[in-house]
């Protein structure tokens, strides 16, 4: 398994692990799926922002990555928000760390100064593999969100990768 930057033929796998993600899970706080337009719209507008989507490949895709603006106002520049899927079966396994590992080296090398994670507080494997990479919780949100007939808190957590003055 490796990890490497996503093209379009990997983009029915990414829709299928997104649509189970929003179908069966509280990981995104959507209720309907989406098809391949939507996510062919999405890799574009993440590669034109110069930010990356990631995929694990064992000749299939295994799971994803990507982070973007942390919110679209100057100040926020320097921090990206980010997420990461592993397709259902595959999880448990180490790829979830990979991704994230390798999120962290291209926040690094675009000078990124924040990575932020907002993550469903009941998402124990999330908050672990965070934790596992240095993040640390922030913030915990209560009941901002619902899903399934239920309040659901947002856990904030963030890694700090630099130390040094701002730059610009
Ligand atoms: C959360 C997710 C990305 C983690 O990826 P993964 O490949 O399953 O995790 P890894 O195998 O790389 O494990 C990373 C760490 O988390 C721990 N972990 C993984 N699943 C766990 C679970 N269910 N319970 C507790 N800890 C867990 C691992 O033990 C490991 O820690 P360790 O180094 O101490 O052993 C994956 O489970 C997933 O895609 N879940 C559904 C979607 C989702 O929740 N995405 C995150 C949205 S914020």
């Amino acid at each position: 398994m490796f990890i490497r930057d996503a093209v379009e033929a990997d983009v029915e796998a990414i829709t299928a692990i997104y649509n189970d993600a929003v179908l069966n899970s509280t990981a995104i706080w959507n209720d309907k799926p989406v098809d391949v337009a939507d996510r062919l719209a999405w890799l574009a507008a993440r590669r034109a922002a110069g930010y990356p989507v990631l995929v694990a490949d064992d000749g299939s895709v295994l799971g994803y990555a990507s982070f973007g603006d942390y919110r679209p106002f100057e100040g926020y520049r320097h921090t990206v928000e980010h997420s990461v899927y592993v397709r259902e079966g595959q999880r448990g396994a180490g790829v979830g760390r990979k991704l994230l590992e390798e999120l962290i080296v291209r926040a690094r090398g675009l000078d990124k100064h924040v990575m932020v994670a907002g993550i469903e507080a009941g998402n124990v494997a999330s908050i672990r593999l965070h934790e596992r990479l240095g993040f640390e919780q922030v913030g915990l949100l209560k009941e901002v969100g619902v899903k399934f007939g239920s309040w659901l808190d947002l856990a904030f957590l963030q890694l700090t990768l630099g130390s040094g003055p701002v730059s610009d």
